[in-house]
């Protein structure tokens, strides 16, 4: 069967999340963007897949990654690909968020990708439109197209996921990315470690079935797969590092403490990286860095996601 007719019984009008998914959902995406990165790699990039439909990129905070990925994944499978520009948008002049969802809805649109700060928040728009919803990231909660990418782009270089020991490291408290990618990873079979300062490790976070570390040494040790968070400042209500460079020396991936994994580890970040924070320039460049793959694979996967949302679509 090839990766496409395993998608046939995709049976999700949204994607939410990661929870929710079953293996055989996850897997059949990651089968289905193999053959959308080798699309990608062709001059000639365009499908017909969303032909007619209309997708609307929705982002209530920044983004490189994710939101030029959504685009360039829904104008590859022919759809018509409005990004809202938030910051000049009436959400501005007070416009809440069921408003926007609603006046979005009565455009008629097939697919909304949202990001927004508050985890739940693309719950809730879900709820108030007609079309299917993917979660570009919702506060700390989920971010399932990053850890689809990641899975993707660790399969492709490990061969597999099962077995594998997946070191995750850094602000794990606020990161949505770890969130998502502790529970698919798990779900393929792969051990996930996490580790960071006390402060940005959060409570009964083992209760997700993961090892939990304060010192980075001991949890690179035997990794197959080393992925660094930032600091996500952004969402941090206080002090939670005593400085950038303190936070380095401990929990930083250099090329010193990278020696501490498996002779063949890879080294992953979702983006945006703050180079002499969390990683050295000598890691996020060098020959085991996996980095700019991931950014590749992101596009492979989206266009998955949505090609296996539109077959849900109604034809009316
Ligand atoms: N990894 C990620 O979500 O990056 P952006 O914030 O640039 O989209």
């Amino acid at each position: 069967m090839s990766a496409h007719n395993s998608l046939s019984s995709f049976p999700h009008r949204h994607l939410l999340g990661i929870e929710g998914l079953s293996r055989p959902d996850i897997v059949a995406l990651l089968d289905m963007a193999e053959d959308y990165v080798a699309l990608s790699r062709q001059v000639e990039k365009k499908k017909s897949t969303l032909r007619g439909r209309t997708q609307i990129n929705l982002f209530f905070e920044p983004s490189t990654r994710t939101q030029s990925s959504f685009e360039l994944a829904g104008k590859r499978l022919g759809a018509d690909v409005m990004n809202m520009s938030v910051s000049s948008s009436s959400v501005k002049k007070g416009e809440t968020l069921i408003d926007t969802a609603a006046t979005l809805n009565a455009m008629r649109p097939d697919i909304i990708v949202v990001r927004h700060h508050a985890a739940g928040a693309v719950h809730l728009l879900s709820r108030k439109v007609d079309c299917s919803v993917v979660n570009a990231g919702d506060g700390q909660h989920e971010h399932p197209t990053q850890a689809l990418l990641d899975a993707l782009t660790i399969r492709r270089n490990k061969g597999r996921i099962e077995g594998l020991v997946i070191t995750i490291c850094g602000d794990i408290m606020h990161s949505r990315v770890a969130r998502s990618n502790i529970i698919l990873l798990q779900a393929l079979g792969a051990r996930v470690r996490v580790c960071g300062p006390r402060t940005l490790l959060p409570i009964g976070i083992e209760r997700m079935g993961v090892e939990v570390h304060t010192d980075l040494k001991k949890a690179l040790n035997g990794a197959d797969i080393v992925m660094m968070l930032r600091l996500q400042r952004e969402r941090m209500n206080g002090g939670f590092v005593p400085s950038s460079k303190e936070y380095f020396r401990y929990w930083g991936l250099d090329a010193e403490k990278l020696a501490f994994a498996k002779g063949d580890a890879l080294v992953m970040h979702p983006g945006p990286m703050n180079r002499g924070v969390e990683i050295s320039s000598e890691v996020a460049d060098g020959a085991q860095s996996l980095i700019r793959e991931q950014v590749e694979m992101g596009v492979a996967v989206r266009m998955a996601v949505m090609e296996a949302l539109a077959r849900n679509l109604p034809n009316h």
